[in-house]
């Protein structure tokens, strides 16, 4: 708990965009970053307002975090939109997200394909209401050819349901004789993930001061970077993603291994 709080301080203390961007290595980005948009309903709380206006609120950053990834050219950035467990929250609360992520795509889709944004839904997406489905296969569809950031939507997903259905398909494909057990490695488990062919996360942030992972990327983040912070998502802006940025440049990462090995 000190360590973390140390940790919160030493980010918040960060000076603002200009400064960070100078010190930021160009050469040491992430190359994937993945991201727990929380508290935006405790922003709105604050404010005597509504939860909605939390999650409008919440679509602001979202646009202005992926525009700073393009202007950095990170290959992938994940955002937690909504989980699996997120169909427990009251029905209007669920078509208010909903009706965000349709009003998100149609409004931002000819402007992320202008930054070369390939919009890419992860998770059961397919079970989403109707609308929220179709808009989130046309945004796919039309920005599918799109060489820039990959922006994977974490849509009615969940880590370990990722990872049953990976085993599901990794067993379909055993009994089916395409596959021998003894062949199935970290690789062939990665490979049936929805983020094959992505590297996986440098570094998660996740907003709002909670420290979980709330069953988000549980294969993907086994040895990501992590930094938290106490700012609820609609108030985490550019100057927050810098900052983590060169926090996470100073860590050594050593992936179980020892120092310069
Ligand atoms: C967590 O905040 C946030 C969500 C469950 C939804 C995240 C959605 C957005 C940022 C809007 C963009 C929408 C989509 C679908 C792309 P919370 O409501 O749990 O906050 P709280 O913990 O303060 O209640």
């Amino acid at each position: 708990m000190e360590n973390h709080a140390a940790c919160y301080e030493q980010a918040e203390a960060q000076p603002q965009e200009q400064d960070l961007l100078k010190i930021i290595d160009r050469q040491k980005l992430p190359r994937h970053i993945a991201i727990i948009m929380d508290g935006n309903g405790r922003w709105a709380q604050k404010r005597g307002l509504p939860r909605s206006f939390g999650h409008r609120a919440g679509v602001e950053s979202l646009k202005e975090i992926v525009n700073i990834c393009c202007e950095l050219k990170i290959e992938v950035l994940t955002v937690y939109g909504f989980s699996t467990e997120n169909w427990n929250r009251p029905r209007v609360e669920v078509e208010n997200l909903m009706n965000l992520l349709v009003e998100f795509l149609n409004v931002e889709i000819e402007e992320l394909c202008k930054k070369g944004v390939r919009v890419n839904p992860i998770g059961i997406w397919e079970e989403l209401p109707q609308l929220a489905r179709e808009t989130l296969a046309m945004a796919a569809q039309r920005s599918r050819d799109n060489c820039g950031l990959i922006l994977n939507l974490a849509l009615n997903y969940g880590g370990r349901l990722e990872i049953t259905e990976a085993v599901r398909a990794i067993v379909s494909a055993v009994e089916e004789g395409r596959l021998k057990a003894s062949r199935i490695d970290l690789q062939t488990v990665a490979d049936h993930l929805y983020t094959a062919g992505q590297p996986d996360p440098d570094l998660l942030i996740r907003t709002s001061g909670d420290f979980r992972i709330s069953n988000f990327l549980l294969w993907q983040l086994a040895y990501t970077e992590i930094w938290l912070t106490n700012e609820f998502w609609p108030d985490f802006r550019r100057r927050h993603l810098l900052s983590a940025l060169v926090d996470y440049q100073r860590r050594e990462r050593r992936f179980g291994g020892l120092k310069n090995q």
